[in-house]
């Protein structure tokens, strides 16, 4: 049986709470602090702010017993050991990361510190950030014997990020004294020993896995740039497709059999060589100008991620050139469009490649509607309904008599969808895929005028 450690974890965002709560199922004594009110509240009465898969699970399980929730970030720092942070760290207008919020909890923690604690940085930081972390706490008089600073990054995809906490490619602990090291490693033991396992009753479904999860002892500095080199690098695979698959399109050639081709090359590995509408979401767009950025601070050149950025951003405007091509003009033409989330599997809206596209339609004069199984209630928030943003029940009442159907989210709900249906459903059959969710040859046998991307058809 591993050993219990009083874990605190500040913020209770995506990272934070997935962290929390997995941290409970561990065996640990977890509070999760956060400065919203509301937020507490919801949580203490068994909310679940977001959408997640199994976390509603584990949040029932543990909530109020060996996870609480409170707003007293002083009281939970004092009871805890170990100290997560897991607050925001948003691009500032320069493309850096925002660390003000990391800086206002490293004070307030450092305030509350009288025996030893290990604060660790979950949140994605640029490097030497555990330094700032550390003067922070010395200013205010924090013995330097009373403490230490890790670094301990997460590689949670949205929609599947219990299950990639509990059953990730590695756990990175990033510390630089063997005290520090070997606690936060002890947090994981039940991860990296392979003793831990959800039971089937509890959580209905999960996945487990008998394979131990191995930990990476780093520096802080090393284990930083981990994850700002992997965002990085996950970005410029999915630059490469694209700009692969444009190529494609210009020979005729099909880009998924060309990323098959170099995926099975074990050197490369065939995930994220999906070509599509270009990456979004809350991590990699803030990432990758956050890396990019911080060479340029360190006086080290990393053109190539301008370039990931460029490609990126051509990417959507390029399909929006292809919509134009199907359609000719766009004034009062109505478009029905599938997905406003960034990716299937998650209502995010953050940087959504759908929410520029539709944009870029409506000032055209298109009347969209709109169809996302998850993401409609905060679209709306973004977009408002009017006579030309309309939102429907589903992706058959988006179709109805539209003079095109947009795939922009790659939620299987769309994979799945009954083409003769919306066939008859549509005004004209032209279907225009940012997803690549279609066999070229099946649309074209059931009588579509059918594009997407890297693909002829
Ligand atoms: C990403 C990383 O995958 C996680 O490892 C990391 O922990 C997380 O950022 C973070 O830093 O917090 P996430 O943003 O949830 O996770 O989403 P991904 O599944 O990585 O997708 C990102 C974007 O790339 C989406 O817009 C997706 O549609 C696009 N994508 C992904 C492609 O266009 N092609 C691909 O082959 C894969």
């Amino acid at each position: 049986m591993s050993k219990s450690i009083s874990i605190a974890v500040v913020g209770s965002g995506y990272v934070g709470l997935v962290a929390a709560a997995c941290f409970a199922e561990m065996g640990h004594q977890v509070i999760c602090v956060d400065n919203d009110e509301k937020k507490v509240e919801m949580l203490r009465a068994g909310g679940v702010p977001i959408h997640e898969d199994y976390l509603p699970e584990l949040l029932a399980r543990h909530a109020n017993q060996t996870l609480k929730f409170t707003t007293d970030l002083r009281a939970a720092t004092q009871a805890s050991q170990v100290i997560f942070i897991a607050v925001g760290t948003p691009q500032s207008k320069t493309g850096s990361a925002d660390l003000s919020y990391v800086d206002a909890v490293a004070s307030e923690i450092a305030r509350s510190i009288d025996d030893y604690k290990v604060i660790v940085e979950k949140s994605t930081v640029p490097v030497y950030t555990n330094e700032w972390i550390r003067r922070v706490i010395e200013r205010n008089g924090v013995p330097r014997d009373l403490f230490d600073i890790a670094s301990n990054p997460e590689f949670l995809r949205e929609g599947t990020a219990v299950v990639d906490f509990l059953h990730g490619d590695r756990i990175v602990v990033g510390a630089d004294s063997e005290r520090s090291s070997g606690l936060l490693a002890s947090i994981y033991e039940p991860l990296s020993s392979g003793s831990y396992y959800v039971s089937e009753q509890a959580v209905p479904g999960f996945r487990t896995l008998d394979n131990p999860t191995p930990v990476l002892r780093t520096t802080t500095k090393a284990a930083e740039l981990i994850k700002h080199a992997s965002n990085a690098f996950l970005a410029m695979k999915i630059s490469f497709i694209n700009v692969v698959g444009n190529i494609c399109e210009a020979v005729g050639a099909d880009v998924e059999q060309v990323a098959q081709g170099i995926g099975t090359d074990s050197r490369i590995g065939p995930k994220f060589l999906k070509a599509g509408i270009g990456y979004g979401g809350s991590c990699f767009p803030k990432d990758v100008a956050a890396f990019r950025y911080v060479g340029e601070q360190l006086g080290v050149d990393f053109g190539l991620l301008a370039e990931v950025e460029k490609i990126n951003a051509e990417q959507k405007k390029r399909f929006f050139q292809k919509v134009r091509s199907a359609l000719w003009t766009f004034r009062a033409k109505r478009i029905a469009v599938l997905g406003l989330a960034f990716k299937g599997g998650t209502d995010d809206l953050r940087d959504s490649p759908a929410l520029e596209i539709i944009d870029l339609l409506l000032k055209e004069g298109s009347i969209v509607t709109a169809y996302d199984p998850a993401a409609m209630e905060r679209a709306k928030a973004v977009l408002p309904p009017s006579d030309t943003m309309r939102y429907a029940a589903d992706s058959y009442a988006a179709a109805q008599d539209a003079d095109a159907l947009l795939v922009l989210t790659d939620w299987q709900e769309f994979a799945e969808l009954d083409l003769d249906r919306m066939h008859y459903t549509l005004r004209y059959p032209i279907v225009i895929d940012g997803r690549n969710l279609f066999d070229p040859v099946t649309m074209l046998q059931r009588g579509f005028t059918y594009l997407s991307i890297g693909r002829m058809g």
